[in-house]
């Protein structure tokens, strides 16, 4: 909404309390400016959050925050991929109790896309990446159609809520409308925006990206949480009977966010915030390590894991902290509201980044190596304050498979790989012939489309209307 305060008045406001902040140099152009830009810039100004800043400005720009090392830190408890034969019958109950939820329309799909995916350096919403290995089909698609598909399975009017940033909502926005929401109704398909914070030089001077514009960034998938509630989304939730979030990352194509037995253990355990976790492909893998830290749930970053844990032990042999967080959740409408409504604080995390700003003769630099603190929070970082958290290990190779960079680990390259990979999984699961090299490798192109099956299960009361693989066959099925 317009501020419709005078802008004069708006403008010494400002001007005050950059003064007080020594952050004056910002308005160093102002003569200059157009009035829209002036009226930009306002906004900018009026959005940042001075006490927030001024704290963390000493703590976390002008120093580097340093991560104690929690006095007792332990591997978490976890529910086992594969149940002993005396936990098989509460797996199964679990997944009744899930597909119960899915029915009565309680569970809502939730994408946080609000990322500058600067590592892939894709020019667009990462969303809208053709990542599939045949028929160039995009994270957004992927995601639309498995909604579509849960919808109709479960008779369930699944809405699917989307956290872009400022910087990527249009963009976002137009891909989907182009698409005609992939098929989904419109109004079940809800946009909203993460909020910004300035980036700030290694002094904590807020740096301008042009002479009327300051240089913000997304303040990270922690700010979901007070923006589901600021924008109206959990309220939304509610109106719609929603009562559990499954959350995940626009980034991984092999995702399930209506897992049944996750839903189900979620709501059987009482538990507030969930999280899957896979074993670790190696002691440094660059993931977040659950653990319990003095009791409570938490997510370590790899970056800030201390290697004596990194590499640890159990007597066995086999490794004492294995449990890798796949940025994969649920968490329930209450849990939400209650921790927004406490105004909460996660902590803040400093990243050295790139970013161009317009220097003090006004001239626009493009940086070849960091020069400014870009200050995030992590969605993680909210589970210690979750009652009964459960975690619950899943197999890597059916669930998780990134596209983070473009080749390499985590690339368009490795998941395209591992989508084939489990859809030929999934086929001779089911009794399909499907050629393999002579290394065993798939001989085929393969995709499956979430309309046709969801999981390996649906293959099997499918198969007669498959067709035959030929090798070297390349073939969407859809
Ligand atoms: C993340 C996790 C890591 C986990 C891994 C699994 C963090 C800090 N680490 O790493 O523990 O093991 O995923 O894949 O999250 N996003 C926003 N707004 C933001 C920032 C990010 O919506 O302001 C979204 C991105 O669009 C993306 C996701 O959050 O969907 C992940 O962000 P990213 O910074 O790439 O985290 P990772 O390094 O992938």
């Amino acid at each position: 909404m317009e501020n419709d305060t005078d802008p004069t008045r708006r403008y010494q406001d400002q001007l005050a309390t950059l003064r007080r902040s020594n952050q004056d140099h910002v308005l160093r152009w102002w003569p200059e400016l157009s009035d829209d830009q002036q009226k930009t810039l306002l906004r900018q100004l009026e959005s940042v959050p001075w006490p927030v800043l001024d704290r963390l400005i000493p703590t976390h720009v002008l120093a580097t925050p340093q991560q104690g090392t929690p006095a007792d830190i332990r591997p978490p408890v976890v529910h086992p991929k594969s149940p002993s034969p005396s936990e098989a019958t509460v797996y199964d109950d679990a997944r009744q109790t899930g597909r119960d939820l899915l029915r009565a329309g309680k569970v809502a799909a939730f994408t946080v896309a609000g990322g500058q995916g600067t590592r892939l350096g894709f020019d667009g919403p990462k969303g809208a990446l053709a990542v599939t290995p045949v028929g160039d089909h995009s994270l957004f698609e992927i995601f639309a159609e498995t909604i579509k598909e849960a919808r109709r399975r479960y008779d369930a009017p699944i809405p699917w809520y989307i956290m872009t940033s400022p910087a990527n909502h249009g963009q976002t926005l137009d891909f989907l409308k182009q698409h005609d929401f992939f098929a989904l109704p419109e109004t079940d398909v809800i946009f909203f925006s993460q909020g910004m914070l300035p980036a700030l030089d290694f002094e904590g001077r807020l740096l301008l990206e042009e002479k009327g514009s300051l240089a913000l960034a997304p303040d990270g998938h922690g700010g979901s949480l007070t923006a589901l509630v600021r924008n109206g989304a959990l309220e939304d939730m509610r109106s719609r009977g929603v009562e559990i979030i499954s959350y995940f990352q626009i980034d991984n194509p092999l995702v399930k966010p209506f897992d049944p037995l996750f839903l189900g253990l979620h709501a059987q355990t009482g538990s507030e915030m969930s999280i899957k976790v896979t074993r670790k492909a190696d002691d440094l893998e660059r993931v977040g390590n659950v653990c319990v830290c003095d009791g409570k749930v938490t997510v370590i970053e790899y970056s800030d894991f201390p290697d004596e844990f990194a590499h640890a032990r159990n007597p066995d042999g086999t490794r004492k902290f294995d449990a890798g967080n796949l940025a994969i959740h649920l968490l329930s409408v209450d849990f939400v509201d209650r921790v927004v409504g406490q105004s909460f604080q996660l902590p803040f995390r400093r990243a050295n980044k790139k970013v161009a700003f317009v220097d003090r003769r006004g001239e626009a630099v493009a940086p070849d190596k960091p020069n400014a603190v870009k200050l995030e929070t992590f969605i993680f970082d909210v589970l210690p304050l979750a009652d009964n958290p459960m975690v619950l290990e899943v197999d890597r190779a059916e669930e998780f498979s990134p596209v983070k960079n473009l080749t390499g680990v985590d690339s368009l390259d490795s998941s395209r790989r591992d989508q084939i990979a489990r859809a030929c999984r999934w086929l001779e699961a089911a009794g399909v012939d499907v050629p393999r090299t002579q290394e065993g490798q798939p001989d085929v192109t393969l995709c499956i489309a979430p309309g046709f099956a969801l999981d390996a299960e649906d293959i099997r009361a499918r198969k007669a209307n498959l067709p035959r693989l030929h090798p070297g066959a390349s073939l969407y099925i859809e």
